[in-house]
């Protein structure tokens, strides 16, 4: 195993990302309302890029007492990331896609040490 510098503890702002080459496996870094997580790059579909994808609220479509839906919401406290090549979802926190845990994003493994976050791979 092998470490790699992502920066030092605090230089990634709350929605901010990385993605660093770890010899040439690349790994995106997010801070997420403060939590730091890592995914491969490599999207559950077909490896597509998903680390540079774009990031959003989770969107909802909430049904009424009468099963009936009328518009669509933002879940303001769940962020998913589009993967730029087919465009498949996946939450941003738990790396899984919205149809369910079959189809997740690989989780990269994080280390602090000395004031510095790693990726280690
Ligand atoms: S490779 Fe990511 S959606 Fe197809």
């Amino acid at each position: 195993m092998k470490s790699f510098v992502v920066g030092r503890v605090g230089e990634l702002a709350e929605g901010e990302r990385r993605v660093i080459s770890c010899d040439g496996t690349e790994v995106g870094v997010f801070n997420v309302d403060g939590e730091l997580v890592a995914w491969y790059n490599q999207c559950a579909h077909r490896g597509g890029p998903v680390c540079q994808g774009r990031i959003y609220h989770r969107v909802r479509e909430p049904v009424d007492e009468n099963g009936e839906t009328r518009t669509l919401q933002y879940d303001l406290k769940r962020k998913n990331i589009v993967c730029p090549w087919h465009g498949w979802e996946f939450d941003l926190r738990t790396g899984h896609h919205p149809g369910g845990e079959r189809f997740a994003l690989r989780r990269a493994r994080l280390e602090i040490a000395d004031g510095h976050v790693y990726v280690v791979v």
